[in-house]
């Protein structure tokens, strides 16, 4: 299935690729429409990918007089040998640094060993997917050990006040004290952002000091940015200050987030309830999103739209995740649980009930709600969607597979 959506999310994180030349050369219209819609999946947002037909020999006519590009897929329907030579004249052609991906039909260890040798990066058997081409090209640039980097989860609410910035940091915090997962917050709300008072933390330097002066950013002035919070989580905060307005271009955080996603394995996005250009695309882009509605009908039709776009925009990725919040107000009428399931086409990962006994001290003292009360349902609630939203649910289940092989040698040991 092209680009099968909803595989196992911890095994499906694959990292953007930057600013790459791609150039295809297909010899089926089939493929040429997979690698387009892999040139527009959010991981390649960045790279140029070109596609054109007619295979090998169009590859070397096009190089034989202009200079390669970072990436070359070729799509063969030839026979071993027919590969081999092709790729041999190509080689005499290709400049040093490029990578060649090869999408063919042949199954054979022979190829595949004799491909490897001309330093072919990757063989790709037909059919493939669109997520297959993503995952191959974005390989090509994340180092072997990126795997666990750079999880950029966003929390947006469907309307204003809905509880998002609340239920972001306790995710947060949960996923650097119950999963141990180096843990950054990074609060978009520029001049109201609550993470500050929520951790207790009151840093001279933020995201501000990053997203307005882009040019100095690296790893080390953003890592002098963060205030910590506790062994496993940082804050990027927010100035919530008004001495300055914050009318941001589409891309204004962008080298923040790079810099962040290559040195955190977890980055949750506390984003303002607004829809703006940057706003659009720190949700499109990231790995995870959690939408939090509260049960009424303004933020049913609200997140129905947002989860719409977002599934339309992201066709290779699994469906963004919702919450419902300040389910249970006294006298207030509501829409159900189900009937949010029924219209978002998903059941919620959590219905969190309104609490202010619990959660009014927990905003008032500066605290977390495990830290008002560790054991209660709530605080259990923002532990399971940290497991779910950085798809640790997935890897217990899958404990068992991964300890038998050693359980039998064990075994075998002791017999
Ligand atoms: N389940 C809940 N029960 C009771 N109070 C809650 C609950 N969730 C959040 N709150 C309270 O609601 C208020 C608004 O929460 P928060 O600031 O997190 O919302 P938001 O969606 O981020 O708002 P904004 O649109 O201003 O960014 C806070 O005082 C918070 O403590
Ligand atoms: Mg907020």
């Amino acid at each position: 299935m092209p680009g099968a959506a909803g595989e196992n999310v911890a095994d499906a994180h694959i990292a953007p690729a930057p600013r790459v030349s791609v150039q295809a050369f297909c010899e089926t219209v089939e493929t040429a429409a997979t690698i387009q819609a892999a040139g527009e999946d959010r991981r390649l947002g960045k790279a140029h990918v070109k596609i054109q037909m007619g295979g090998i020999a169009a590859a070397m006519e096009a190089y034989n007089s202009s200079p390669t590009p970072n990436v070359i897929l070729i799509e063969t329907d030839t026979r071993t040998d027919d590969i081999l030579s092709g790729l041999d004249k190509l080689a005499e052609v290709c400049d040093a640094g490029t990578r060649v991906i090869v999408v063919g039909r042949v199954n054979d260890v022979k190829l595949y060993r004799e491909l490897t040798r001309r330093g072919v990066s990757e063989y790709l058997m037909m059919p493939v997917g669109t997520i297959d081409i993503v995952r191959a090209i974005c390989g090509l640039f994340s180092a072997p050990d990126a795997k666990a980097v750079g999880r950029i989860i966003a929390v947006v609410g469907a309307k204003g006040g809905v509880g998002a910035s609340t239920i972001s940091h306790n995710i947060a915090w949960a996923i650097g004290r119950d999963l141990a997962l180096d843990t950054v917050v990074a609060d978009l709300d520029l001049p109201f952002g609550t993470a500050g008072l929520d951790y207790n933390q009151d840093p001279p330097q933020g995201i501000a000091d990053a997203v307005l002066s882009p040019d100095r950013v690296d790893t080390a002035f953003v890592d002098r940015l963060l205030s910590k919070c506790t062994d496993h989580l940082s804050l990027l905060a927010a100035p919530a200050t008004l001495d300055r307005v914050y009318d941001f271009g589409a891309d204004s955080f962008d080298t923040t987030l790079d810099s962040l996603r290559s040195t955190t394995p977890c980055v949750v996005l506390d984003v303002p309830h607004q829809w703006s250009a940057w706003t659009k695309r720190l949700l499109i882009g990231a790995d995870d999103i959690l939408v939090v509605a509260g049960p009424d009908l303004a933020n049913l039709r609200n997140a129905k739209n947002l989860m719409d776009l977002l599934r339309t925009s992201r066709p290779n990725d699994h469906r963004p995740h919702y919450c419902l919040n300040q389910v249970g107000v006294p006298k207030r009428p509501e829409i159900s649980p189900a009937d949010f399931a029924k219209a978002l086409e998903s059941d919620p990962v959590a219905v969190i009930p309104f609490e202010p006994q619990l959660f009014g001290p927990a905003a008032n003292n500066g605290q977390m709600i495990s830290e008002v009360s560790a054991k209660h349902k709530t605080a259990e609630m923002f532990r399971e969607m940290a497991k779910a939203l950085t798809g640790r649910a997935e890897a217990k289940r899958s404990r068992g597979g991964l300890l038998s092989p050693f359980l039998s040698k064990l075994m075998k040991r002791a017999g």
